[in-house]
């Protein structure tokens, strides 16, 4: 049966490269952006097995409606990829840090993905197997070395994955998980990332179809299971 997953922030990036994989392994994606038109032609990109929906996690509004037209137009969801994030702090020091971009991060980053996953729930309980997949990053990961790199960025994805700890806990019978794509050529990883899109997007693909229904409420990078 042909998987439905729909990915946030798909339009570009790490986010269309799953797209466009998972499409090419006979899944149905449905593309989301916080703009129409930006979906749309992501959607036509990658042809038949793809369509958009305008999506921003930040309005209540935008959630519900694009719920309701999901509903409408598929029915159910297999797979949530919750890729969609923003990081406004690159080099930014903690010390001199606004509270705002702190909160404007979590707004997105976290409250977001929480926000999307609420409202799409209803559509998961519909699948046989459902899974939900958290775009991660290693910059919140709390093993290691102190690391002072984009803080606002890397506390958001510190509790991005608290976030897939408490679903877990929440949902026992859906197969959740976070992972990291690795340091990709994006908008967001610039040019001299080591990693594809494609390459970062190879372990979302491996989760969304691949993984089996026992890896489940893990940090994942490369296909193996890393330390939170
Ligand atoms: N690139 C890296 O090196 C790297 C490393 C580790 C982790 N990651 C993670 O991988 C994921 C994808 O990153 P990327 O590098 O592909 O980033 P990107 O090119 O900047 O894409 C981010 C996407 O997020 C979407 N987005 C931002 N705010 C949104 C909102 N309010 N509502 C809905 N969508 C929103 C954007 O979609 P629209 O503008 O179309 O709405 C955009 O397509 C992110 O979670 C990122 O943290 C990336």
């Amino acid at each position: 049966m042909q998987a439905k997953i729909l990915i946030t922030g798909a339009t570009r990036g790490i986010g269309f490269a799953a797209a466009q994989a998972l499409a090419d392994r006979g899944a149905r994606v449905i593309i989301a952006s916080r703009d129409a038109q930006r979906a749309q032609l992501a959607a036509e990109k990658i042809g038949d097995a793809a369509s958009a929906i305008a999506l921003d996690l930040t309005g209540e509004h935008s959630v519900t409606t694009a719920t309701d037209h999901i509903a409408l137009t598929h029915g159910h969801i297999d797979v949530l990829i919750n890729n969609s994030a923003i990081l406004l702090d690159h080099y930014e020091s903690l010390l001199d840090l606004s509270i705002e971009t702190l909160l404007e991060t979590f707004n997105t980053n976290v409250a977001g993905t929480l926000r999307v996953t609420q409202a799409i729930l209803p559509l998961l309980r519909k699948a046989h197997s459902p899974r939900i997949i958290n775009v991660s990053s290693s910059a919140g990961q709390l093993d290691g070395e102190a690391q002072a790199w984009a803080p606002a960025y890397s506390i958001s994805k510190t509790a991005l994955n608290m976030l897939t700890q408490q679903l877990t806990a929440a949902l026992p019978d859906m197969i959740i998980n976070s992972m990291c794509p690795g340091w990709c050529r994006t908008e967001m990883g610039g040019n001299d990332a080591p990693r594809s899109p494609e390459q970062g997007a190879d372990t979302i693909t491996w989760l969304a179809l691949d993984a089996p229904d026992s890896l489940k409420g893990k940090f994942i990078k490369d296909r193996s299971v890393i330390p939170w």
